[in-house]
């Protein structure tokens, strides 16, 4: 029997022919900051030992500089995802109840469910594309025992005002929940408000230098919370040898020099944001409902069409060398009524989906059934 197309395997065996709109990676940081960075560290073959256990001492100040969140440092993992696994293991059981939203990083749902606790998902497939502090108080009871507040969110794109966590973490402070905040995309976010500042005790922040640092690759992320909560989530580290070296060496450069690219990567990611909304604007059934973006991605809906987004995925990829990712990976409900398609890209990437995605269009859309409404 023919093996089902693994999409992934595809793209990374064609690595360099693939416009990567799939994974919001990237890959707008000018290289050689990176690269100086790490060549001296091979040169010095740092690599042969072991780094030190808690994180490089620079490395954890800037990376608690960069969040500006006070006195506590960051506990360094291997990506944000190692974070988000030790946080539900150590913080959640059997019987308790998260509330997220559906779309989401459905991963962490994942994790959460490992624990023996459940997740109750709040739908956020219509304006205002994101949780607000009014749902989150009618849906609290009594097993809720964290709010997942991912901010900005994948795959959306939606972003939150600075009042509505602050009404978020309000919530969770008086109702004694936990108040994990992802926070994965936020240099993407004008005026992006961290749940901290409000909800001190309560929240756990995660970040990672994967999106803004363009540096998905070398697996750094890591967790900020209160004293208390790190001693009980850090029971759970497994990389009690330390985080990979290169990976530090190279998130010390980024952070060094952030300031000075940042807003230069933010400005081609919302121009490139606003060339896909006109390519979408172009395809009879397909729309951008979420756009603007807050973050590197927005969700493309083609219900209307009747084609399959797991369709517009191989066919993009197959034909064109263009990858995104079709829905169904991050909604149970509407996964397949969209794809998203993600763009810290050089505009050339771009470009491509624009002369691929009304080709395939055009093509799917005379082979699909009826459609949806
Ligand atoms: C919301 C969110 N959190 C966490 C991650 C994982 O990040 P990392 O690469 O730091 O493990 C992702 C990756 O796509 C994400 O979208």
């Amino acid at each position: 029997m023919a093996e089902p197309f693994d999409a992934f395997r595809y793209a990374h065996a064609h690595h360099d022919q693939v416009a990567w709109l799939s994974q919001n990676t990237n890959h707008l940081v000018p290289p050689e900051i990176v690269r100086e960075a790490v060549d001296e560290a091979v040169r010095r073959r740092l690599y042969e030992g072991y780094p030190l256990a808690s994180g490089d001492p620079e490395l954890l100040e800037l990376a608690r500089a960069d969040l500006g969140l006070g006195a506590n440092l960051p506990f360094l993992t291997g990506g944000g995802t190692e974070s988000l696994y030790m946080i539900t293991r150590a913080l959640l059981a059997s019987g308790d109840e998260v509330l997220a939203s559906d779309p989401s990083y459905l991963i962490i749902h994942r994790f959460v469910e490992l624990t023996g606790a459940t997740v109750r998902c709040l739908d956020v497939y219509r304006p205002p594309w994101r949780l607000t502090a009014e749902r989150i108080q009618e849906a609290i009871g009594p097993k809720t025992r964290m709010l997942l507040l991912i901010d900005p969110l994948n795959p959306v794109g939606s972003g939150y005002p600075r009042d509505e966590v602050r009404a978020i973490a309000e919530i969770a402070h008086d109702a004694k929940l936990l108040l994990l905040n992802d926070v994965t995309y936020r240099d993407f976010s004008d005026g992006h408000a961290l749940a901290a500042e409000f909800a001190p005790e309560e929240t756990i922040t995660v970040w990672s230098v994967s999106k803004n640092c363009g540096l998905a690759g070398l697996r750094l992320g890591g967790f900020l919370a209160s004293p208390e909560l790190t001693k009980r989530i850090a029971r759970y580290n497994t990389n009690d040898l330390g985080i990979n070296i290169l990976a530090q060496v190279a998130a010390k450069a980024a952070l060094r020099t952030k300031p000075s690219w940042i807003g230069k990567v933010v400005r081609q990611t919302r121009e490139n944001g606003h060339r896909v909304e006109e390519i979408v604007r172009g395809v009879d059934g397909a729309t951008t409902p979420a756009a603007p973006s807050r973050a590197n991605m927005t969700i493309v809906d083609i219900a209307p069409t009747g084609v399959a987004p797991e369709a517009v995925q191989e066919e993009l990829l197959l034909r064109h060398g263009v990858f995104v990712r079709a829905g169904n990976y991050l909604s149970p409900t509407h996964g397949r009524r969209f794809f998203r398609v993600s763009f810290s890209n050089a505009p050339s990437d771009i470009e491509r989906f624009g002369r691929a995605f009304p080709v395939v269009m055009e093509s799917l859309a005379a082979r699909a059934p009826a459609a949806s409404p």
